[in-house]
């Protein structure tokens, strides 16, 4: 699309309910972008089965046997075929390159289920209880060639209650991921 609009590619590996969120919030007549393509590094991906459903383009490609090269050449490929402009990281498993981040560099973002700078990586609910911490939650960031490192851009808390488990506070954050990532994602898509 032209003009205020924003075409947005979302890269998954996984259930992609971010992407539905994301999906679903640019539905609003005054969203500022479209999702035009979801791309996954697993072909059998849920999260491609539901976008296929809603008749969004998708693209996937399993990086085993050819390579990290040769995947990031044909996901760059599919990305400015489907004329995107910004990258949303939906649960997308796979560390991109720095080539390719440079390639793109100011137009990645990520959702990170932790209060950045805090957690970055994995098991960050986990990591958060063991600490004892008071509250979790989730930022949206600029990805940058540093794991989870960039600007960040939107954050929402999340308080950890007794007797949480990775678990309970997991669901309790994708739920306030779902309504952050469109927010974050409309307004960088807007500036
Ligand atoms: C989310 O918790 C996100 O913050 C993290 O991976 C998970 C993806 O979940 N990066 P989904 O595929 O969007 O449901």
């Amino acid at each position: 699309m032209t003009g205020k609009h924003k075409n947005v590619g979302v890269l998954l590996s996984g259930r992609g309910s971010n992407m539905m969120a994301l999906v679903e919030a640019s539905r609003a007549p005054d969203c500022p972008y479209e999702v035009v393509l979801v791309a996954s590094d697993k072909p059998d991906a849920p999260g491609l089965t539901w976008a296929k459903d809603q008749s969004i383009a998708c693209w996937s490609l399993s990086p085993k046997g050819i390579g990290k090269p040769a995947y990031e050449a044909a996901l760059d490929a599919a990305l400015r075929g489907a004329n995107v402009e910004t990258i949303a990281l939906a649960g997308y498993m796979r560390l991109l390159s720095d080539d390719f981040v440079a390639r793109w560099s100011g137009r990645i973002i990520n959702i990170h289920p932790s209060l950045l700078p805090k957690y970055k990586g994995l098991d960050t609910h986990a990591r958060a209880i063991a600490a004892k911490d008071a509250v979790a939650g989730c930022s949206v960031h600029v990805v940058t060639e540093e794991l989870d490192g960039g600007e960040v851009l939107g954050q929402a808390e999340v308080p950890i209650l007794p007797g949480d488990t990775a678990e309970t506070l997991a669901t309790r954050v994708l739920a306030a991921e779902h309504r952050l990532y469109p927010q974050i994602l409309a307004a960088f898509a807007a500036r």
